[in-house]
């Protein structure tokens, strides 16, 4: 099954149990909104890539961990664009959760998926407990205080912010929970792998500012122009398009540098590689074409 495939079923298996009888219909609803359409499923795919390449010793540890790294990341989103928050309208071409269901149901959709994420992999537990618990212990420590999601949402309430911490902690967390869970649940320790997480949030951090920057709110589905408004530091405004998408691509090749030994070392090499293309906005790459063309 490919990993799109094994993420999606996973993903939606557990949906399906938090809205059994007795659940409220609303708050029911409101979970499987909250994660279709599924976005870019960038992280747990990064997660799957690893476990494969570390020997993939305990799949259904992989299925779990995936799943519940993207609920904890669907519900930043939920929470993110809450009206205390970034006040977002749309998120992935639809109206943002708190505009469809309200803000009460929003803050218990994103409560409920940060709490699924951790029962599904106290369900992984029975193949086996100490990676499981492993990566509970990742996924808590990138999701909370002082280095997780919790941390990074904290600093835009900062008059000084640190960028570096802000950005490792915002956007670098969850990444590199991807890939040292993905390393527990493929036979191998985590703590090697957070570079590899590290790096590629950090050029993922570059290419959110540069769509941010590039592209309008129908083709983004969710509003643009956003550090602006909020007077956010970002890598546009720094260093420009152009040292921006160098910047991405320079984080990324020193993101394959640091790949750890491993059985699928090449793979995954490749895979970083095809992560450039992808993050590369294809309107960049359009007026790069025009302007050869032009010249
Ligand atoms: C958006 O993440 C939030 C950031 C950390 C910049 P994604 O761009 O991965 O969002 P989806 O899941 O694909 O919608
Ligand atoms: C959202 O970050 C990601 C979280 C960590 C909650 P942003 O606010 O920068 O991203 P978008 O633009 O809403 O996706
Ligand atoms: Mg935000
Ligand atoms: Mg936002």
């Amino acid at each position: 099954m490919s990993f799109a495939k094994r993420i999606d079923s996973a993903i939606m298996k557990a949906i399906a149990e938090g809205q059994t009888a007795p659940s409220p219909a609303k708050l029911a609803e409101a979970l499987h909104y909250a994660v279709t359409p599924g976005g870019a499923r960038i992280r747990p795919t990064i997660l799957m890539s690893i476990a494969a390449a570390c020997g993939d010793k305990h799949p259904r540890l992989a299925d779990a961990a995936a799943t519940a790294l993207e609920l904890v990341h669907c519900a930043s989103l939920v929470h993110d664009d809450l009206p205390c928050f970034d006040d977002a309208d749309t998120r992935r071409g639809k109206p943002s959760v708190h505009k469809v269901f309200g803000e009460a149901l929003a803050v218990l959709v994103g409560d409920s998926l940060i709490i699924m994420a951790f029962e599904v992999l106290a369900k992984a537990a029975v193949d086996a407990p100490e990676r499981a618990i492993a990566c509970m212990r990742v996924l808590a420590a990138r999701s909370g205080m002082p280095n997780g999601i919790c941390a990074g949402q904290g600093w835009e309430n900062e008059t000084q912010i640190d960028l570096s911490a802000y950005h490792a902690a915002k956007t670098g967390a969850l990444f590199m929970a991807a890939t040292q869970m993905g390393a527990i649940a493929g036979g191998q320790e985590g703590e090697q792998w957070e570079e590899l997480g590290a790096r590629i949030g950090e050029a993922f951090q570059v290419a959110d500012d540069l769509r941010d920057a590039l592209y309008d709110e129908d083709t983004l589905g969710k509003p643009v122009g956003q550090d602006d408004l909020h007077g956010r530091p970002n890598a546009v405004t720094q260093l420009g398009v152009d040292g921006a998408i160098q910047r991405m691509r320079d984080i990324l090749g020193g993101a394959i540098a640091s790949i750890p030994k491993c059985p699928g070392e090449a793979m995954l090499a490749a895979m970083v590689t095809a992560q450039a293309e992808v993050l590369t906005p294809i309107k960049w790459r359009a007026d790069q074409a025009a302007k050869i063309a032009g010249e």
